[in-house]
């Protein structure tokens, strides 16, 4: 590493669609971001091809890593530290950024660090709200929808996942009802502004439940059955939307209200305790502001990335880099990219709902 007495740190995320390249230094400043989507390749497709997701990364990826360091006036060899993600995610893509990050790392005789996604959307808010470890993170995104408790560096504890679809996921699939676009979550969001949320009864699934988990998959199998006995205009549209969305939230809100009361045991702490939420479903406006009213009533502190920072990007993934390199050193060259690696290893032999391991490791 360099004599400065900060460290520059290039961020590589390639796990779904996006192709994303940042550069953050050890002080917290985001130097370029940058996030080539193909959003106008999955509209096509309604959904994202995972051979076509990995073709576009090896299109993309050079040309984000050069715009990301002419953006943060950066020169390659000042760079300290290469991190990428190397999983969980679609593996083709995953491969894309891991081989990319260790050749670049091999060529300038850089360290390199291998980050897994979800501890990029776990830490985040530590980079860009600036919080002191421990906290209960309420992470939701396309894949997962987890509430777990953020100790330490690498201490997580998982209190609640979903028996079936993420959060995310439920909004892609109502739009792809709807047939809105893809990603689901910002075209529900933008027609929920314009909707009755009341006007159809959607479930809400494991809400109060003395069972600390999520699903959705119920809601969405309900979401499909009022569509398909519909006529859809405009603004039968804007309606379904507004009650997903407050259906959604409800859940999110009422099991992260559970798990406020499972941290404070776990933490052995009544006061000064902060709820974080992170991943793309964090950037709904609705749902940030049902968690900002939860945390106030329970007399709690609230933190949200600002918005563009919820959705995949490099930042996240330089940050989690530099953490992990901070406590543990760079990882071997040899790492192999995994389409599946839990944040907490031992998740399965806590709850048996995770306890099928595939033969490529538990999910996630
Ligand atoms: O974290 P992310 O970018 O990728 C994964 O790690 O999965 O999350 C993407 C997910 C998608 O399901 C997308 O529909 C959802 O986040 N999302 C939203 C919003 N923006 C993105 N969901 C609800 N409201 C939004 N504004
Ligand atoms: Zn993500």
């Amino acid at each position: 590493m360099s004599s400065r007495n900060y460290k520059i740190i290039m961020g590589i995320e390639t796990s779904c669609d996006d192709t994303a390249v940042a550069i953050v230094n050890s002080k917290k400043e985001i130097l370029s971001n940058v996030v080539i989507n193909q959003n106008t390749n999955l509209t096509k497709y309604g959904g994202i091809v995972p051979e076509i997701a990995a073709r576009d990364h090896l299109t993309n990826i050079e040309y984000a890593v050069q715009e990301a360091l002419e953006q943060s006036k950066s020169k390659l060899e000042n760079i300290d530290l290469i991190a990428a993600t190397g999983g969980p995610g679609l593996i083709g893509g995953v491969i894309v950024g891991t081989v990319f990050a260790k050749s670049l790392a091999m060529s300038l005789d850089k360290p390199y660090v291998a980050v897994n996604h979800l501890e990029g959307h776990a830490l985040t808010a530590r980079l860009t709200n600036n919080i002191k470890y421990p906290y209960l993170l309420l992470l939701v995104s396309g894949g997962h929808t987890q509430i777990i408790a953020i100790l330490e560096y690498g201490k997580y504890s998982r209190l609640s996942s979903t028996l079936d679809d993420a959060a995310g996921e439920t909004f892609d699939k109502a739009a792809k009802i709807l047939g809105i676009g893809f990603p689901g979550g910002p075209m529900i969001e933008k027609m929920a502004m314009s909707g009755n949320p009341k006007l159809f009864k959607l479930p809400r699934p494991m809400y109060k439940s003395k069972n600390p988990n999520f699903s959705f998959s119920g809601l969405k199998t309900a979401f499909n059955q009022i569509v398909s006995n519909s006529t859809l205009d405009k603004n039968k549209i804007c309606d379904l939307s507004a009650s997903l969305q407050k259906s959604i939230s409800d859940c999110l809100v009422d099991r992260t209200k559970y798990a406020i009361d499972q941290f404070r045991t776990l933490i052995n702490e009544n006061s000064n305790i902060q709820l974080v939420v992170a991943g793309g479903v964090a950037s709904n406006k609705y749902i940030r502001n049902q968690l900002e009213k939860l945390a106030s009533t329970s007399k709690i502190d609230f933190h949200a990335p600002p918005i563009g920072l919820c959705t995949d990007n490099g930042a996240m993934i330089a940050w989690a880099g530099y953490e992990k390199y901070i406590s543990e050193g760079e990882t071997d060259l040899n790492f192999k990219a995994r389409p599946r690696w839990p944040l907490d290893p031992d998740a399965h032999y806590k709850n048996p709902i995770h306890n099928k391991i595939g033969k490529s490791g538990v999910k996630a």
